[in-house]
């Protein structure tokens, strides 16, 4: 968007300052000490794959570089055209890696005036040499994330002709020093995802000739320093996704020369921070003429949408989404604002949307999804947008036969609009792109003319759909989302054909028939295929392992028979496979050990049987599981030891308190069903720290392995109903994030270790039915247990129960612990105090309730933004 627009615009004024070698004058060669001095640059650095996400084109500029021809010549290098000094060096995108070292012939060059490395691979320390080369206007050494740069802390003078500094997803060692806030003559700095952190230094406000500061993506907190209120000639302020706090800052009004010779571009993002209360309301138009795009989402921000936004003189972009915005959205007049884009998904607005919207000539994009706008709305009304979102506002749509929309429109959410059949204008628009009628009261088949060649990404998920589904053979769909229908028939063999696909979620229909045997190897994008509760018979086919992109495999609650082919050991990427409550037999699939990204295996309620082989191939077998569930099968045999000793990902107990997140991503959620704290529900967000093993309801004998103590991240256990023998390992104490234990119906002898009150976050105990003996531990969760975690163990004495323990059995269990110091690792009083303190029982997952929360459009852009992906706006294309 508007972002990478700017940008080009730098490189572009780059270019102009720099592309002027004097290919046809001859007469001022550079020199042979400059020449030799580049040549021998260029060998000190490699020459790689191009690979760089933020380059049009890379190519290895140095490559062509010879000692036989004039070095101003040379691709990339810019010579003073009267002394044929070298002042330019542009090697941005030219798939350089290697280090700049600090006797690097690079800083005998002290005429340069322009260095660019921008997007390479170039890795180390930036030497502080280049801060001595004392001609430098403009540096750009950003994106090579590799590298690390540590600003020279002294009074910069060298510099101070220094106007462009760029040093964006470049790593700093140490924050913004000092200096920086010498560089006075500074008009633009980009320190764009540096991982700062900490308060915004308030010198920054020294650098008065700023016209653009970039200091989003960093994690940078506080409030923003009102010195920047001296920054009058900023044009762009970008403090995007960060944490800051504090009111929309009122200096912002002050930024009245906020010129630009190019009006179409100013610009103030501040979305992604935690911004709160109100803007303030008495602004007036004139305070911000420039004022062309205004980005304000993800704060909390609330109060009403005051008026002056509309009356903004240039404002062409307005988003406010994700913010706590109420009331209503007064009518305004419109005849003033040259608004192209307004969002305001997200918010609690209410009260008619106003006309005044349908009015605006240059409106290209609205989105109003997620508020409380009430009643029935006139679609006719904003039928002439590229972009429109009116989902999850519980509207009722007034959509007609002689409704007819604007041929380009390229986005249309209708979600949750209580539309009743397919609305008959969306045959003719043809350059579709994004379409979703999720959540509506949609019957009957999937018209042919929904699959046209344009769509990228159709919803038709929650509705009443029949029929079959024929034709997936777009190239250009990546999301395709049906779930929660009653489709029916077979699943299309076009699956394999379709190279874009990357996401298909049949989920919740009534699909009949064997899975695509896709026998030709495949070019295929497929990362989630979610199949679960249909009615797919047959047997897995091996050749599902084409589908090489694979992350995530549900298939979960079908007829599926046969085995689990060994071919599935090709999986590289599959972090999912749920194969849950089918009919699938055999032994233990053992090859999915090989699985190094395999963070969720369910293998529940089928008919696996046999013991499960502990003699595995590999050293660490299932290096990322972090659910198991094996539950309601006929294994046997001891406890799948070496399996449990090597779950290295349930071992980090400090995992809980790492930054939470979910599997999958902002397109597709993973989904499991399983039974957590005795409850069988289908979840449809994971948090990437849930850990849990289930191998209840099976033939497993013996005893349980004092390791499993090792998985300190566990957080739900369930080894009931098998045949298990011997003592409660004591160790189970360590494992201080448990929140659900379940050892019943086995024949388990002992005592109740009393470590197992350390466990503050258990919540649900179940012994019962065991042969456990003598007098049940007393503190903490303990006192909250019932009789029934008890029930069945004719020897247990002592609270709750109401059989009395005749004396004190000082006989403690803790004879026969083996020694091995390694399992008693950091299990001290104190460890446990601490634990006490972050382990709240906190809900690691999401129930079914949050399915109906629509999707956020916004995140996508952020998402796609943290991945250094291109966001595809609308605006970019028709901006100039
Ligand atoms: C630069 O220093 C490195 C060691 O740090 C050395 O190997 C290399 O030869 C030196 N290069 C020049 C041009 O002096
Ligand atoms: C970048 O350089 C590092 C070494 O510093 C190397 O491991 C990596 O593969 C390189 N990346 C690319 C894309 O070539
Ligand atoms: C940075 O280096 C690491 C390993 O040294 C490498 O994996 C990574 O790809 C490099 N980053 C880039 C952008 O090449
Ligand atoms: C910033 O400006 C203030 C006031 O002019 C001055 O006291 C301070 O030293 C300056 N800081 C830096 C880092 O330039
Ligand atoms: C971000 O900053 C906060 C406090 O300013 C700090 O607690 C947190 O660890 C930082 N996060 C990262 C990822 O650096
Ligand atoms: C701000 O911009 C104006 C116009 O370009 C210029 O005359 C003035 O010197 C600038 N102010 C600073 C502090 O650089
Ligand atoms: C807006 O109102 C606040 C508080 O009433 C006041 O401090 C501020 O100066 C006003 N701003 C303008 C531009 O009138
Ligand atoms: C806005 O939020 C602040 C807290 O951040 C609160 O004190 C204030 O009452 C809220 N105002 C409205 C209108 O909701
Ligand atoms: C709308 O058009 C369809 C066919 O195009 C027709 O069957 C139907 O009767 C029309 N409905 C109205 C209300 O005109
Ligand atoms: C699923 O299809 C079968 C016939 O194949 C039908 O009997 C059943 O009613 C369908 N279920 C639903 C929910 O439509």
């Amino acid at each position: 968007m508007f972002k990478g627009f700017f940008t080009s615009m730098i490189v572009l004024l780059f270019l102009q300052q720099a592309v002027s070698s004097p290919s046809a004058t001859t007469t001022h060669l550079c020199s042979d000490v400059q020449k030799l001095a580049l040549f021998q640059f260029k060998l000190s650095l490699s020459i790689e794959a191009c690979a760089s996400t933020h380059c049009d084109i890379s190519h290895p500029k140095t490559m062509s570089w010879t000692m036989s021809s004039d070095c101003c010549s040379w691709d990339g290098v810019t010579c003073n055209q009267l002394t044929g000094d070298v002042i330019g060096l542009d090697l941005s995108c030219s798939c350089l890696g290697g280090s700049i070292l600090p006797n690097s012939t690079l800083f005998q060059l002290s005429y340069l005036q322009f260095l660019n490395f921008r997007a390479n691979n170039i890795s180390g320390v930036l030497p502080q040499g280049i801060f001595h080369l004392h001609n430098l206007k403009q540096l750009r050494v950003d994106y090579n994330s590799n590298l690390t740069i540590s600003l020279p802390e002294v009074k910069w003078e060298s510099s101070s002709s220094l106007q462009i500094l760029s040093l964006s997803e470049t790593t700093f060692s140490g924050g913004i020093p000092d200096s920086i806030g010498y560089l006075n003559s500074l008009s633009s700095l980009s320190l764009r995802k540096c991982k700062f952190s900490g308060l915004i230094p308030r010198f920054i406000g020294n650098l008065t000739r700023l016209t653009t500061l970039d200091l989003s993506s960093n994690n940078f907190s506080g409030p923003i320093p009102d010195s920047f209120a001296n920054l009058q000639n900023l044009t762009y302020l970008f403090l995007d996704i960060n944490n800051l706090v504090g009111q929309f800052p009122s200096w912002v009004a002050n930024l009245r020369q906020l010129v630009g010779l190019d009006l179409s571009d100013n610009g103030l993002d501040l979305s992604d921070n935690s911004l709160r209360g109100p803007l303030p309301s008495n602004l007036t138009a004139l305070q911000l003429p420039q004022l062309t795009a205004l980005y304000l989402s993800n704060n909390s921000l609330n109060g009403t949408i005051p008026s002056w936004l509309f009356d903004l003189p240039s404002l062409a972009e307005l988003s406010l989404d994700h913010n706590d915005f109420t009331g209503q959205i007064k009518e305004f007049n419109s005849s003033r604002s040259p608004l192209r884009s307004f969002s305001c998904a997200n918010n609690l607005l209410n009260g008619n949307i106003p006309l005044s919207l349908s009015t605006l000539v240059n409106l290209i994009d609205l989105e109003l999804s997620s508020n409380n706008f009430p009643g029935f709305l006139d679609v006719d009304m904003f039928s002439h947008l590229y972009t429109l979102d009116l989902s999850h506002n519980g509207l009722s749509l007034r959509i007609t036969n002689m409704t007819k929309f604007n041929p380009n429109l390229e986005s249309l959410g209708l979600a949750s609009c209580n539309i009743k059949k397919f609305p008959h204008f969306i045959k003719s628009l043809e350059h579709l792109q994004d379409l979703d009628l999720s959540n509506n009261l949609i019957d009957g088949e999937i018209p042919q003319w929904i699959w046209k060649d344009s769509l990228n990404d159709l919803d038709l998920s929650h509705n009443f759909l029949t029929g079959g589904l024929h034709h997936l053979l777009q190239n250009r769909l990546f999301f395709l989302k049906l779930q929660y229908n009653t489709l029916s028939g077979s699943l299309p063999d076009s699956i394999c054909n379709s190279s874009s696909l990357e996401i298909l979620n049949l989920s919740h229909n009534n699909f009949t028939g064997a899975l695509p045997t896709c026998s030709r190897s495949l070019e295929s994008s497929l990362s989630v295929l979610g199949v679960l509760i249909n009615r797919i018979s047959g047997s897995l086919p091996s050749t599902l392992s084409n589908f090489r992109m694979l992350r995530s495999l549900n298939l979960y609650g079908n007829k599926l028979e046969g085995t689990v082919p060994p071919s599935f050991a090709k999986f590289d990427h599959l972090e999912v496979l749920d194969l849950g409550s089918n009919q699938l037999n055999g032994a233990f699939p053992q090859w999915l050990e090989y699985l190094k990204n395999l963070q969720v295996l369910i293998l529940k309620s089928n008919k696996f049987h046999g013991m499960i082989n502990n003699s595995s191939k590999i050293e660490h077998p299932f290096p990322s599981l972090r659910i198991i569930d094996l539950s309601d099968n006929m294994f046997s045999g001891p406890l799948p030891a070496k399996y449990i000793k090597n779950f290295k990902a349930m071992m980090d107990g400090e995992v809980n308190r790492k930054e939470r997140s979910y599997m999958g991503n902002s397109y597709y959620s993973d989904t499991i069903i399983t039974v957590i704290k005795g409850v069988e529900t289908e979840y449809v967000k994971i948090l990437t720290v849930f850990t849990t093993i289930d191998l209840s309801r099976n033939k497993f004998e013996g005893q349980i392995p004092e390791y499993i103590g090792n998985l300190k991240s566990l957080i739900n256990l369930n080894l009931s109903q098998n045949h298990l023998t011997g003592h409660i390992p004591s160790l189970i104490g360590n494992l201080l994030l448990l929140e659900s234990l379940d050892f019943s119906f086995n024949r388990l002898t002992g005592v109740i270790p009393q470590q197992l009150t350390s466990i503050y976050t258990l919540s649900r105990l179940n012994l019962s039915h065991n042969d456990l003996s003598g007098r049940i531990p007393e503190g903490a969760q303990f006192y909250t247990f019932q009789n029934d975690s008890y029930a069945g163990n004719l020897a247990l004495c002592g609270q709750p129960l109401s059989i009395k323990c005749e004396r004190e059995t000082n006989e403690m269990q803790e004879e026969e612990d083996e020694g091995d110091d390694y399992f008693f690792n950091g299990f001290t009083w104190e460890a446990v105090v601490i634990g006490y303190g972050s382990g709240v029982v906190l809900g690691f997952v999401v129930g079914y309730i949050m399915f109906m929360v629509g999707k956020p459009k916004w995140f996508m852009g952020i998402i796609a933004r943290e991945l250094g992906l291109k966001v595809r706006r609308l605006e970019i294309k028709r901006f100039a």
